[in-house]
């Protein structure tokens, strides 16, 4: 099967840059927003970046026009009822997947794929709550999604070989570079990634040096192109703790185990770029 029309549900960070990808790609996108108003705002976000693009000469005007037909932005998760496929990106909560996916398979027409973008929860939960097990699978973008060629196409125990062809196929359509993994927490890139940005939070918090220091040292010590500090803002610190507490539920290894300043910060609302403050400041949003 073919992707022409997607589904996209939860218009923060990730799936805003998703539908940008796709609206590239050719593909129709419908991108859910629970208002009207953020889905307005989201049209609002894609066109200033893609007349960004216009203006630096990446992208051709005719172009940009073509892609914004191409998205439009709902409030009613009933208009998602013909996509191909539903690619979820709303808050890291599996409570919230799972009530999204009963949903999502009550609406959406019989044989169409069923995903989420989740960094780290166990797909086979969302897939048990549907009908159709066999066709759910993860589809994971990294951040941001039009800049990063990386996709780890997640396969559950429940999910079939058609479902994770049609969602590699999906990826490279996107011009991304599917890896393939099984459901398992972190997957690849967040299980190696995490314990390593955790302890960037440790060090900082014991005062081990500054947080302008420690980025500095991982970006010209390591050639990273950035640093730990800033990447975390730049994934959100909610979601950051989000991930943290899936891996440290799923293995229980103690560098998972969110560090306190982390939670902290969440609790202050310090969430990142998102909300202007993180580690870094990022003036008002
Ligand atoms: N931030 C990253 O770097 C990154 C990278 C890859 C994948 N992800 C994953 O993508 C998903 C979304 O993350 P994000 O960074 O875009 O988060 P975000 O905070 O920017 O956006 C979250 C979205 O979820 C919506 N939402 C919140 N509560 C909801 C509810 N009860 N019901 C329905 N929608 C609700 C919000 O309105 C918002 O649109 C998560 O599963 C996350 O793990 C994030």
């Amino acid at each position: 099967m073919s992707i022409k029309r997607l589904g996209v549900v939860g218009s923060g960070i990730m799936g805003s840059g998703i539908a940008e990808v796709a609206g590239k790609a050719g593909i129709e996108v419908v991108l859910r927003s629970r208002s009207q108003s953020t889905a307005d705002a989201m049209v609002a976000g894609l066109e200033k970046s893609l007349a960004k693009q216009v203006d630096r000469g990446k992208l051709e005007a005719a172009e940009r026009d073509a892609v914004l037909g191409r998205v439009q932005a709902v409030s009613d998760l009933g208009e998602l009822a013909d996509c191909d496929l539903v690619l979820e990106s709303v808050v890291e909560d599996l409570a919230i997947k799972k009530h999204l996916f009963t949903e999502l398979d009550r609406i959406v027409k019989e044989g169409a794929i069923l995903a989420t973008n989740t960094s780290t929860l166990p797909v086979v939960e969302m897939a048990m709550e549907t009908g159709r097990p066999e066709l759910v699978c993860g589809i994971h973008f990294f951040n941001p999604a039009p800049a990063m060629p990386l996709v780890e196409v997640v396969r559950a125990i429940t999910s079939s070989d058609e479902t994770i062809a049609t969602a590699r196929a999906f990826a490279e359509a996107c011009g991304k570079n599917p890896v393939l993994v099984k459901d398992q927490a972190g997957f690849i890139v967040n299980a190696l990634l995490f314990p390593y940005l955790n302890n960037a939070v440790k060090l900082y918090d014991a005062g081990v040096a500054t947080r302008e220091d420690i980025d500095a040292a991982m970006q010209g010590g390591c050639n990273f192109p950035m640093g730990p500090l800033a990447l975390l803002d730049l994934v959100g610190l909610d979601t950051s703790l989000a991930i943290l507490e899936a891996l440290y539920a799923e293995f229980k290894d103690p560098n998972y185990a969110p560090a306190p300043l982390l939670k902290r910060m969440v609790s202050a609302e310090r969430l990142g770029r998102k909300s202007g403050q993180g580690f870094f400041e990022y003036g008002k949003r």
